[in-house]
């Protein structure tokens, strides 16, 4: 089933429908496989752009007429094959083009372009309709009125309408493709999830990932140190939860601590503790978190930001299974597996004498070597999906979908934060999308957006020159676009269908930027 009433929203239509009002002053309609009218107009305090159908509604029982003129349209598309065809209205001498919407073999619906007259209509079929619409109800200053604000058109014109209208209906059946193939993919995903690509909260399918979590898998059940390095945000801390919650040490406290958000006093009695009286505060005892996870595991964030004396003492308690809490004379013990984690280069710290060798190698029993998320771009459409399904969830929203062209951009970023940027990304767009399903790509960080992956190379091989790189990425890329499309117009005689093809873009965004750049043919002429 098609969800009508979402294709308002669809940026690509609501742009063809602004395009249909401006150039043609006709209003776009679309109505399901029973003729039901599914666009906005028959809600109350609907806006007409055009006046004759404004006329038409403000008669007793306008909106009958259009309703039958669906229904006749109906009938029709389901005996032949043509998809666009243009037909005379319940009104005399008034005109519509209608598009049917198909998918695999099944009457969807219908996508209307109403109302315009052909531009030979002669003194006495006006009047013919005058007659007719003031019968109908109205009076004949409005129906006189109504009909000179309908556009009188040519057979190229005509012709033009038509191309738009089928191009409307194309992308609704292409939307419903997209949606009805993503949902299978999700499910795919939901049932994939369960094993091969996540290892406990861990997502991503790149072979990297899978290679992690075979090394976890054997990690987990010894007793032995880790090691964790990667840039922020990939998933240092995670990796170490799931060390811990597969482990034998389960069901004991998992600690974390990072080490550099403590100078070497605070996390001296952070670490170790301190006995009541040991410095001016210190109104009690107080439990070190190497006491608190005996029996568990603690997590050393950021270990590569510790001071010599403190990476002394940490070297201590690894060796000995004994600490000093501060201000006490002797010594506890603890039993605590140690997993340790830094984004620093800590080889060059070593050689530069910043970081204990002795230290590095108990610890560095095993090492997980986290890569970045540039370096695993599979991981991102999962990585997006599953951030989206939990945003919504949690949001209680309905799920929402990302558009072809969001996913890419997303794909093209470097993404310096990892995936907690790409988490917050999502985040984001979730509250910024509102009640959209779709997620478009406006609505992404500018710093995503301007994102530049590879570039499809022209097949004409020209070069193209002169462009001001002075001004912003964007306004040179848009400089660029323009021109490769006006080339591209003129080398392809026009054909917009063509140059999409050549361009590697859609034919409603091809003419969506033809708009946009003032490209259009017609309206270039007349300026030349
Ligand atoms: N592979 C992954 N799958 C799902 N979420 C992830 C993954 N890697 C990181 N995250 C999420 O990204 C955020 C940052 O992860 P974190 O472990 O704190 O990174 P780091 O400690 O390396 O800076 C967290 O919210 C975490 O849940
Ligand atoms: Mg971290």
């Amino acid at each position: 089933m098609i969800n009508w009433k979402e294709m308002k929203n669809l940026h690509v239509i609501s742009k063809l429908e602004q395009i249909l009002n401006k150039w043609y002053g006709v209003e776009l309609l679309w109505a399901d496989s029973h003729s039901k009218i599914q666009s906005s107009h028959l809600d109350k305090g609907y806006e007409f752009k055009n006046h004759f159908f404004k006329v038409q509604m403000g008669m007793s029982i306008g909106h009958e007429y259009i309703q039958q003129d669906f229904e006749k349209v109906s009938a029709v598309f389901s005996d032949v094959s043509d998809q666009t065809i243009v037909f005379e209205s319940f009104f005399k001498h008034i005109k519509f083009v209608a598009s049917k919407v198909v998918v695999d073999g099944e009457f969807l619906g219908t996508v209307m372009a109403y109302p315009f007259v052909s531009d030979s209509i002669t003194d006495e079929e006006k009047d013919e309709l005058i007659k007719q619409m003031v019968d109908c109800g109205a009076s004949e200053s409005d129906a006189k009125s109504a009909f000179s604000h309908l556009k009188k058109m040519s057979a190229v014109d005509v012709e033009y309408l038509e191309e738009l209208v089928e191009l409307v209906s194309e992308e609704i059946i292409e939307f419903h493709e997209e949606i009805s193939k993503r949902e299978e993919r999700i499910n795919e995903l939901n049932s994939e999830l369960g094993d091969k690509y996540r290892y406990h909260m861990m997502i991503g399918k790149s072979k990297k990932m899978q290679q992690i979590y075979r090394l976890l898998e054997k990690v987990s059940s010894s007793e032995a140190s880790v090691f964790i390095q990667g840039e922020n945000g990939t998933g240092k801390e995670l990796v170490a939860k799931a060390i811990h919650y597969y482990s034998p040490r389960k069901d004991n406290m998992f600690l974390a601590v990072n080490c550099s958000a403590f100078n070497d006093n605070l996390l001296d009695s952070e670490l170790f503790g301190h006995m009541k009286g040991a410095f001016t505060g210190a109104i009690k005892d107080k439990k070190g978190l190497f006491e608190s996870a005996n029996g568990g595991t603690l997590f050393l964030d950021e270990i590569g930001d510790t001071s010599l004396s403190m990476q002394v003492k940490l070297l201590r308690v690894l060796q000995e299974g004994t600490f000093l809490p501060v201000g006490a004379n002797s010594p506890k013990r603890t039993d605590v597996r140690i997993i340790a984690a830094t984004n620093k280069n800590i080889k060059e710290m070593m050689q530069k004498g910043e970081f204990r060798e002795d230290l590095y190698y108990r610890i560095n029993v095993i090492n997980v070597n986290l890569p970045g998320l540039k370096d695993r771009s599979e991981d991102i459409p999962i990585l997006m999906d599953h951030f989206l399904k939990k945003r919504c969830d949690e949001m209680g929203l309905p799920l929402k979908t990302f558009s072809k062209k969001c996913m890419e951009k997303m794909l093209d970023y470097h993404w310096p934060g990892n995936v907690r940027e790409l988490e917050n990304e999502i985040e984001r767009v979730v509250v910024l999308a509102g009640d959209d399903k779709i997620i478009t790509p406006d609505l992404l960080s500018p710093r995503i957006l301007e994102a530049v992956g590879s570039v499809r190379g022209g097949s004409s091989g020209g070069m193209v020159s002169g462009i001001n790189t002075n001004g912003t990425l964007k306004a040179a890329l848009e400089e660029l676009e323009s021109i490769m499309i006006r080339e591209g117009l003129k080398r392809c005689n026009f054909n917009k269908s063509k140059l999409a093809k050549e361009l590697g873009v859609s034919r409603a965004s091809l003419i969506m930027k033809v708009d946009k750049y003032g490209l259009d043919k017609r309206k270039k002429a007349a300026n030349e």
